[in-house]
């Protein structure tokens, strides 16, 4: 297996990064974050959700954050879409690209969107097609691919039909969550050999949780496994809120060393995206979680 030599990174910190935030965040913060993170040169950024604001309210801006970034030609501005009323928001928002997110594990499934894992795949049937009329690119996600906060283990098969039913359905890449970051690289090569069986190398994406410190390793492992895709969070923002002590996304800055490191172009500049991410560690007041960015901040 040839190790990608470019990779796509999602930056997700303006949607899972700050969904879990009980503060309410200004409309202005949230549009300078995704303008920060365009200037830095991601090319694909997620905006936010158009989800029920009574089970994730710091989303309910979104439609507003839209209006007031500055979209840049050959930048994917995308936003979470659970069912036709998500979607019909997005589209009416201008949005160009939607998630559906679905899980691995049933107990999740019912906790992040009230529903069976077949009762979502329902769901997204007509999002899909409502999507695909109005040219909109669908991104699918599944949480919980490397476990499960209230089932424990889930089984790769499980994981493998979910992203078999996502991509036949016509999503254009799935994107595997290790939502409460248990995974470990043995662990993550073997889901990617199982996911493989169903969907090709090139429309899988990695989202991995760092909890517990794996996230680093697991993005290699993939690399290894020829994932060229990845998302990550600008300065490590964010949790879910439907998985109790889950910490934030790996850090942006952090998988752009990496990956500087091994030679694979990625388009991001590391000073412009280190700047953006010391702004909204500021804004919200927190410690930034990229130890990348605090050696480059006490170098400069
Ligand atoms: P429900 O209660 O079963 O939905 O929620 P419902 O269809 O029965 O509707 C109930 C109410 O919600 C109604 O309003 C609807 O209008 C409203 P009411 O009549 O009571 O005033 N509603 C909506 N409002 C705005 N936008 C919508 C929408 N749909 C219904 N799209 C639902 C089902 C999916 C809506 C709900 O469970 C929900 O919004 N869940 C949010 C889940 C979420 O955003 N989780 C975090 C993102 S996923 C994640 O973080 C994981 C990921 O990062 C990968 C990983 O790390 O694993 C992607
Ligand atoms: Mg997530």
């Amino acid at each position: 297996m040839n190790i990608p030599q470019t990779v796509r990174l999602v930056d997700v910190g303006p949607r899972d990064g700050l969904q879990n935030e009980s503060r309410p965040i200004a409309v202005t913060d949230k549009v300078q974050l995704v303008d920060d993170l365009s200037a830095a040169g991601l090319r694909h950024i997620e905006v936010g959700s158009f989800v029920s604001p009574k089970w994730v309210p710091q989303m309910a801006g979104s439609a507003e954050v839209f209006a007031a970034i500055k979209q840049h030609p050959g930048v994917s501005y995308s936003a979470l879409t659970p069912n036709m009323k998500g979607l019909e928001a997005a589209l009416e928002a201008g949005v160009r690209e939607v998630a559906v997110f679905a899980a691995a594990s049933e107990a999740f499934s019912q906790r992040n969107i009230n529903c069976s894992i077949a009762e979502s795949i329902e769901r997204f049937a007509p999002v899909l097609e409502a999507a695909q009329k109005a040219d909109v690119k669908v991104r699918g996600y599944i949480s919980c691919v490397l476990g499960c906060p209230y089932q424990g283990d889930v089984p790769v098969d499980q994981v493998a039909s979910v992203a078999r039913e996502l991509h036949t359905m016509g999503c254009y890449e799935v994107s595997l969550g290790d939502t409460i970051g248990t995974g470990t690289p043995s662990a993550t090569r073997a889901l990617i050999e199982a996911v493989a069986r169903y969907v090709p190398r090139e429309q899988l994406a990695g989202h991995f949780h760092d909890t517990y410190g794996q996230a680093l390793a697991n993005i290699y492992a993939s690399l290894l496994e020829g994932v060229s895709v990845f998302d990550s969070s600008v300065a490590g923002l964010g949790g879910c809120p439907y998985a109790k002590g889950a910490t934030g996304n790996v850090a942006t800055e952090d998988v752009l060393y990496l990956l500087n490191g091994m030679g694979i172009e990625t388009g991001i500049d590391l000073d412009l995206l280190v700047d953006a991410g010391a702004r909204i560690s500021q804004v919200l007041g927190r410690e930034n979680g990229s130890r990348v960015a605090r050696a480059v901040l006490a170098a400069r």
